[in-house]
């Protein structure tokens, strides 16, 4: 038997870069998900098989010792050998793990995908020893592991993967979870460039260090905007929504995150009857997302992969991590 622990990723809908001064971003969980399968080993090893990705290798006293792929590639899979380990210190068991990471979530362009592995992984590996440990907690050893890749992330993307739904997140107020009843549709185009968050989140202290006064009024509109979109979203008003995506999309542009990549997809899909686009998460590449009517979306999603990105229809989520034990030959591949 093994253990199949899932968690879903997520998309910043409203404050991103402002919310690292001040102001909520408003962030949900999203219907791609990160599938992690567990089982134990007798040694003391962390294996992870994420062929899929295209490498493979094992931790043995954190040092990572390639079986395929390139070996530098381990720097990706350090994150979920911590937070294997410190789940398992946590839990006061001695053991190895074998760990297969197969995910749903395309990696670096802003969804949360190292987020949901990292969950999925605790989630996974905190079944496979029976521990009921709480969400509180999963979020908690998930985030150490994010902490590897991230540096110092703000807890928001192992939160909303923990526990799903929406949630807003301000440096001061901390995390607030919220409630929607009902799911609603967005449009995800993705540039496919990678992007490093903490690039663009230094390019963007240096321009407000050059234009002090300027750069807090329009974060301090990106709040507003933000707040006015948490509204905006809890009431289902779309059109609303759409008009708070296009202002804040503007603001981003504004202080240098979009690219033209960005900035082609965000009109394209407004030309093809969108009623909002903006970019999400941190910039310099990655996705846009996008509202529309029903009768819209698959006009906008086909002209998004016209442009060669990719484009996929997400839906909010409610559901957070989840395990099940499942018998072993059982995984997907
Ligand atoms: O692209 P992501 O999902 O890494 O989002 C970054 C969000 C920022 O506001 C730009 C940075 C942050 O830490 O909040």
């Amino acid at each position: 038997m093994q253990v199949e622990a899932t968690a879903p990723g997520k998309m910043i809908l409203f404050g991103e870069h402002s919310v690292v001064y001040r102001g909520p971003a408003v962030v949900l969980a999203i219907d791609r998900r990160a599938r992690v399968y567990a089982s134990r080993r007798d040694d003391r090893k962390v294996y992870v098989d994420a062929d899929n990705l295209g490498f493979s290798g094992y931790f043995e006293d954190d040092v990572y010792h390639s079986v395929r792929g390139k070996a530098w590639r381990g720097r990706n899979l350090a994150a979920l050998n911590v937070a294997a380990k410190k789940t398992m210190d946590h839990l006061g068991v001695e053991s190895g793990v074998n760990l297969k990471v197969r995910s749903m979530i395309p990696i670096a362009v802003g969804l949360g995908s190292s987020a949901a592995i990292c969950v999925a992984t605790v989630g996974a590996v905190e079944r496979l020893f029976d521990a009921g440990l709480s969400k509180e907690e999963i979020s908690r050893l998930a985030f150490e592991g994010e902490t590897i890749i991230h540096g110092k992330p703000s807890g928001v993307d192992n939160t909303v993967s923990t526990f799903g739904g929406v949630l807003s997140y301000e440096r001061d107020a901390g995390i607030k979870h919220h409630k929607l009843d009902s799911s609603m549709p967005f449009i995800i185009g993705n540039t496919r460039k990678k992007r490093s968050t903490r690039k663009m989140v230094e390019s963007v202290a240096a321009l407000k260090e050059r234009n002090p006064a300027l750069m807090d009024s329009i974060i301090d509109s990106m709040g507003g905007i933000a707040g006015e979109g948490l509204d905006a979203l809890l009431a289902k008003d779309i059109r609303r929504i759409g008009d708070l995506m296009n202002m804040n999309h503007g603001l981003l542009s504004a202080i240098g995150v979009s690219t033209m990549k960005l900035e082609s997809l965000v009109h394209t899909a407004r030309q093809n009857g969108a009623l909002g686009a903006k970019l999400t998460g941190a910039g310099g590449g990655g996705c846009m997302i996008a509202v529309a009517e029903e009768e819209r979306m698959r006009a906008v999603e086909k002209a998004i992969r016209r442009r060669k990105s990719d484009s996929y229809r997400v839906q909010l989520t409610d559901r957070g991590v989840e395990s099940r034990w499942i018998e072993e030959g059982n995984a997907d591949s």
